[in-house]
């Protein structure tokens, strides 16, 4: 009997008193099923759908005193709209724990006074760390996390972020993002693991096993929201919430295994798409939410919107013509909870269309009691706030130490001429660029606030670029003038004159701060301004440390073939100016990866795993010349330096010839050559040769990050098995097709042969 069937049995065993049973049913079933059903089938009509609402804390503010609870507006949204979530930031930005212990018992009062006393679930935005809390440890942005390749470490800095939240009284993360982006235009690429679906899945299984752990309900665990279901990093506009085009059998075989992947983990939550796939707004479809996530993924939690989504399927999207149209689509297509976020249309008009029939009450049981389930494991109706006095390690110097890990793991070497880096310590630096002493630029969006621009004002006690380089070499051997900001020329004259007294130049360009719609651009070029201080500096001759701190890749073609070296910060949190600082000087020896291609012109975007015809040059004959000229990425996925040098040898399979059932052990012996400890992420990538679709030139499939002494050998072996070697066909099915496959490692390839089955 499936558990559904058993529970609507035994809500009528509880209102009817009428069923039998057999016993082992009962055995087999989750006790929290058992009391979400008794609940469930005690609540009204509208404590349901209370349940399903989720209004901003903004929402319930006084008018004229920002960061003070209205409790008219309070009771209002408790005791008559009986809503079950509250999500986002009181104004003015991010309390510490004790006043954000404050709020969730000022709401909590108001609960405890309501007749079942259902808690409500708090969901915050805590994307690198608890991102709203001040004294919170701030990771790097997951882009970030994704250049580390370092899975167990994203698992320790989830597990500090959720311990952080816990102490900031909420229980509810909106993270991780695993959103695919495939137009590096995206203003939400640095959200996300960048553009391999398997190294994306892997980190965001880490994410959700630091988040939640074993038991959600434990005091240090908060309960995950993998978002944004589904194929909304994919718009050919590169236009944050614009429409995309996905085919189904792409949509399943690269978009659709980072969710999967998640919730076999066993995430709580799923934040739908603002985007629309082939003209359906992923809101409004059935198809997507109800018969793939919750049928075939069978996925348990419960499924929220995104802001105001519900809303915008009438009045952007112009699918539904009214307001109470748009509830009904949405609400049958298997949303659970919306959120709304500042008024109570959804709840009038969901409560009327189920008083009409219009909406089955099957439904809102449905919803209601996936989101009672997830209340129930977190533990919430004993435990309804968490009290930072219980987390003494909070903003920990060990919590810290990880995000400096972090940031120093992610950090990529993406060119090192020469050998210029690591810099002696005792010569001259000048420090200049728009991001070179902004803790805004290095934190981004998603900190403290919405697009991040009191970063500089939380952090004083943290080091900027420039503020890391004048501690490590002191005041007197660093030199300053920015140039320019992001969009405008201040003084680049200054910065050249500067540079001539001085032996190296540490050119610091990149990002303001932003994220969603606000950080759209026209143009993935690097800004104007900083194209000509680049460019003004080059013409001296001294070498030039380019330090590249940014969300997504910024075209950097016209002048990065002056630069001595260059090294991809990504968005590195607040110790990232002190890792930076370390990687400069050679105390700490760099190991982070590309998670994308990074562009080397506008309009050619390709991906790493692109299609032979992708490579294609100009002519019939495909030589190499013709190879590079059409796939050129200035770097390409996976690409970042050491100061040391590592040797591939010795790649091996245990078995050549494979059936289906078979596991093939790959080994492959790597050695440090350098004479510098280093770490390297070993890489496997598949290349499917012939396929009745046309496959890509690789693809990647496993990777393990390992760290050798000078002269280590160290044989690292993975295992690789059919589901290694299938693709999605024609039929959106996933299939192996028999013939040959290449393995490779580094720069070591050989094949092994599916055989044909009898
Ligand atoms: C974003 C989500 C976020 C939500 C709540 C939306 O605008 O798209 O990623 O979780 O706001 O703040």
């Amino acid at each position: 009997m499936k558990i559904n069937a058993f529970l609507t049995m035994l809500i009528s065993v509880t209102l009817f008193s009428s069923c039998s049973f057999k016993k082992e049913d009962l055995q087999s079933v989750d006790p929290i099923d058992i009391k979400v059903s008794k609940l469930l089938s005690s609540m009204t009509l509208e404590e349901k759908i209370g349940q399903m609402t989720q209004i901003t804390i903004t929402a319930l503010e006084k008018n004229g005193a920002p960061g003070v609870l209205d409790k008219n507006k309070l009771k209002e949204a408790i005791h008559k709209y009986k809503i079950g979530s509250i999500l986002n930031v009181p104004n003015p930005g991010a309390p510490k724990p004790k006043r954000w212990d404050e709020i969730l018992n000022e709401i909590l009062e108001e609960t405890n006074q309501t007749d079942k006393k259902i808690p409500i679930i708090y969901g915050i935005d805590a994307v690198h760390g608890s991102s709203y809390t001040d004294g919170a440890v701030l990771f790097p942005q997951q882009i970030g996390m994704a250049a580390t390749w370092d899975t167990q470490l994203v698992e320790k800095c989830s597990a500090i972020s959720a311990y952080e939240t816990r102490a900031s009284a909420i229980p509810w993360v909106f993270s991780p993002d695993l959103d695919l982006p495939r137009n590096p235009n995206w203003s939400r690429l640095w959200e996300s693991f960048g553009e391999d679906s398997y190294l994306s899945s892997e980190m965001g299984v880490a994410m959700v096993r630091g988040f939640q752990g074993d038991d959600v309900g434990a005091s240090d665990k908060v309960a995950a929201c993998v978002k944004h279901y589904i194929g909304y990093g994919s718009p050919p506009t590169g236009k944050d919430r614009t429409p995309s085009i996905i085919p189904e059998r792409i949509l399943k075989q690269y978009d659709l295994p980072i969710f999967a992947k998640s919730i076999e983990a066993g995430a709580k939550s799923v934040m739908i798409s603002s985007g629309e796939i082939n003209g359906t707004p992923v809101h409004a479809s059935k198809k997507l939410i109800t018969d793939v996530l919750k049928n075939e993924l069978d996925f348990k939690g419960f499924v929220v919107t995104d802001w105001q989504d519900i809303i915008y399927l009438h009045t952007r999207h112009k699918i539904a013509a009214t307001m109470r149209e748009a509830v009904k689509k949405s609400v049958m297509a298997g949303i659970d909870m919306s959120m709304v976020p500042d008024n109570y249309t959804f709840f009038e008009e969901l409560f009327s269309l189920v008083s009409d029939g219009e909406v089955p009450m099957s439904r809102i049981d449905d919803a209601v009691g996936r989101i009672l389930k997830v209340k129930f494991e977190l533990d919430l109706f004993r435990t309804p706030v968490t009290h930072p006095e219980d987390y003494p390690d909070f903003g920990s110097s060990s919590s810290v130490a990880m995000s400096y890990i972090s940031a120093s793991e992610s950090i990529t070497l993406l060119k090192n001429v020469g050998n210029t880096l690591p810099l002696p310590k005792e010569k001259k630096v000048l420090v200049t660029g728009p991001t070179a002493n902004s803790m805004k630029s290095l934190n981004g969006g998603w900190s403290y606030t919405w697009q991040g621009e009191k970063s500089d004002q939380y952090q004083e006690d943290k080091f900027t670029i420039l503020e890391a380089f004048q501690n490590k070499i002191g005041e007197q051997n660093v030199l300053y003038a920015p140039g320019v900001s992001i969009f405008e020329e201040i003084d680049i004259a200054k910065s050249v004159s500067l540079a001539k007294k001085v032996d190296y130049v540490i050119l610091c360009l990149g990002e303001h701060n932003y994220t969603e719609t606000p950080g759209d651009i026209n143009d993935l070029t690097i800004t104007e301004p900083q194209v000509k201080l680049a460019k003004a500096l080059a013409k001296l001759g001294k070498p030039i440390i380019l330090v590249l701190n940014e969300g997504r890749p910024r075209i950097i073609n016209e002048f990065e073939h002056e630069m001595n070296a260059v090294l991809q910060c990504y968005l590195p949190g607040s110790e990232g100016g002190r890792a930076l600082v370390d990687i400069v000087y050679g105390d700490v020896n760099p190991s982070g990866k590309l998670p994308y291609n990074y562009p080397r012109y506008t309009n050619s975007l390709q991906k790493y795993n692109r299609k032979y015809t992708e490579s294609l040059g100009d002519n019939e004959q495909n030589d190499d010349a013709d190879y590079q000229k059409s796939y050129n990425p200035q770097y390409e996925f996976g690409h970042g330096l050491s100061y040391t040098s590592f040797e591939y040898k010795n790649l091996s399979f245990d078995k050549i010839f494979i059936k289906k059932e078979d596991v093939v052990e790959v080994k492959v012996d790597v050695q440090n050559v350098g004479v510098k400890t280093g770490k390297e992420v070993v890489q496997l990538y598949i290349s499917d040769l012939y396929a009745s679709i046309t496959p890509e030139v690789k693809v990647l499939k496993r990777f393990k990050k390992i760290e050798l002494q000078p002269g280590e050998v160290k044989s690292v072996s993975f295992t690789i098995d059919l589901d290694d070697l299938k693709f999605v066909d024609e039929n959106n099915e996933w299939i192996a097709e028999s013939g040959e496959f290449e393995i490779t490692i580094n720069k070591l390839a050989k094949k092994i042969v599916l055989e044909k089955e009898l």
